[in-house]
């Protein structure tokens, strides 16, 4: 159901509003019909600024230098994902990076809360890969990153590595954190964390890069913003890297440009 147009001010022009903002802050593009969506995630920021409705709130989004920015891009991101999400990426990599020098990097670019980057450093494990190969994960979103950074999950979560890895690479809280599971301290060592904005000028990552996992991001992104993305990628990975998009992210209006399709979304720079 539409949230009514009088509850909290949040009208048309409010949602109008908040498309706008989002679009500027993170690239997002919120199609027309997230309405409610925006409307349940935002209200407990405007509660929690006590603001006076959806127009004062946005105000306070939109003043400059405004702290207030970056809890309303977490609030309106997406976080979903599971470890070894589209499994089928990660035998690619490792058979990738058994060329690559003990000073690789691959970079998790939009890590979530830490599944990406903890199964990317679970499969450089079993495979043997030099310890000195090592993972950079990123987002925008500092919630999502403060848990990834923790590494700790929900047992339901972390089950669904297997009892295997599981034993291996995780740790079972009990006592207080009986029901949880952290990622070994062996294993978050591969991984450093960090806040990159993908639509934002500057990145904090030195190319070159062995391979840039970026992978049910772009979906959210118009092609534009895509583009801008991508052009950026080229020259991190341009020396024999490789990027990994997610499975319904498709670069092939790319073809013959910067960017080659080697299959199931993995690409590998040309030019
Ligand atoms: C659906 S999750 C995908 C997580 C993981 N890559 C996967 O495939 O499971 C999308 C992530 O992109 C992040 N994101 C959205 N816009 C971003 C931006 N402009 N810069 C960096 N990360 C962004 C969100 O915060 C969210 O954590």
């Amino acid at each position: 159901m539409q949230p009514e147009a009088d509850t909290l001010g949040f009208g048309a022009p409010a949602f109008e509003r908040v498309r706008r903002l989002i679009h500027e802050i993170a690239g997002i593009s919120l199609g027309a019909t997230k309405r409610t969506m925006v409307f349940n995630r935002l209200v407990p920021r405007v509660e929690a600024t006590a603001s006076a409705d959806f127009r004062r709130y946005l105000d306070l989004v939109e003043a400059r230098g405004s702290a207030e920015r970056i809890h309303f891009a977490n609030a309106l991101t997406t976080n979903l994902t599971s470890f070894f999400r589209e499994p089928h990426h990660f035998p690619i990599l490792v058979e990738h990076l058994r060329q690559a020098g003990p000073g690789a990097v691959v970079w998790s670019a939009a890590c979530s809360t830490g599944e990406e980057p903890y199964s990317i450093a679970m499969a450089l494990e079993e495979a043997g890969i030099d310890e000195r190969v090592r993972v950079i994960a990123s987002d925008v979103d500092t919630n999502a990153l403060r848990a990834a950074q923790d590494g700790i999950y929900r047992m339901d979560r972390a089950a669904t590595v297997g009892e295997e890895r599981l034993r291996r690479f995780f740790l079972r809280g009990d006592g207080a954190h009986r029901g949880y599971a952290r990622v070994r301290q062996e294993l978050r060592a591969r991984v450093s964390f960090r806040q990159v904005n993908l639509v934002e000028p500057k990145w904090d990552i030195q190319g070159p890069l062995a391979a840039i996992f970026c992978r049910n991001t772009m979906i959210y992104f118009a092609r534009p913003t895509q583009l801008e993305v991508l052009k950026r990628f080229h020259p991190l990975i341009r020396d024999g890297g490789r990027l990994f998009a997610g499975h319904s992210e498709n670069f092939h209006y790319l073809a013959g440009h910067f960017l080659r399709a080697l299959g199931k979304t993995v690409y590998e720079p040309i030019g």
